[in-house]
């Protein structure tokens, strides 16, 4: 992928869900108004019944399911998935609540293209239920986190993060409710900053406009802006 092409206004998403799709709406907005000058040439579902399947619809975007049934193995399931998401050329694949653990071939062959977001201040509360976790563990903030996929589970170099401030009397749903809404600002920041070249990775080294960061940025929810070390 050359420099060019990414920055190039057609630059193709590919976005992988599992459920509701707010993330992807929010990535669907952000391209319908301009902020991301880029196509989401498809989205992809491992559940027929993903609500983010009609939001896409509702965009005009294609949609396809690749059902978690009538495959032998977790390869072979992947497999096919990268056959689907290639046929649509992405320079990005994007990760929306896509509740699949992917295989190490799989994950190679996107190396440094496919981004994830999780619901956590990572490297705290990997995996699921990340909100019951951070309550349980008496977290006095908690968060979100976009990040580089890595064939290790949540490990991939993160690029932004938002805290969000955990309550006495926050319930899980009301915790991840205010996460949900900050993880809808942070994540079309980071494509936004990928489809315009400004973001790469390097072995693990993540590097906006041309810097190696020291560690991943914070999103600052008052302002709105990303503040990178
Ligand atoms: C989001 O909270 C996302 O961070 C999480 O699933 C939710 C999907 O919501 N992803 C993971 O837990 C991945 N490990 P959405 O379908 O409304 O975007």
């Amino acid at each position: 992928m050359t420099n060019e092409h990414n920055t190039h206004a057609h630059c193709s998403l590919v976005v992988l869900i599992s459920g509701s799709g707010s993330n992807l709406q929010a990535i669907i907005d952000a391209t319908r108004n301009g902020r991301i000058p880029a196509r989401i040439a498809a989205v992809i579902s491992n559940q027929a019944e993903a609500y983010g399947l009609q939001r896409a619809q509702q965009a005009g975007i294609e949609t396809r399911v690749l059902d978690n049934k009538n495959h032998p193995t977790r390869e072979a399931y992947d497999h096919e998935l990268q056959q689907l998401v290639d046929g649509f050329k992405p320079d990005l694949v994007i990760l929306a609540g896509f509740m699949r653990i992917l295989t190490p071939g799989f994950v190679e062959h996107y190396q440094g293209r496919m981004l994830n977001i999780h619901p956590s201040l990572l490297p705290r509360h990997r995996g699921l239920h990340t909100h019951r976790s951070a309550l349980e563990a008496g977290d006095t903030e908690h968060g979100a986190s976009v990040h580089f996929v890595t064939a290790e589970l949540d490990s991939g170099p993160v690029v932004l993060q938002v805290a969000v401030p955990v309550n006495a009397t926050d319930t899980e749903n009301g915790l991840a409710a205010r996460v949900l809404e900050q993880e809808h600002r942070i994540y079309p920041m980071v494509i936004d900053w990928f489809v315009r070249g400004r973001l790469k990775v390097e072995q693990d080294k993540i590097m906006l406009d041309n810097k190696t960061l020291a560690g991943p940025c914070r999103f600052d929810t008052k302002t709105g802006k990303a503040l990178c070390p």
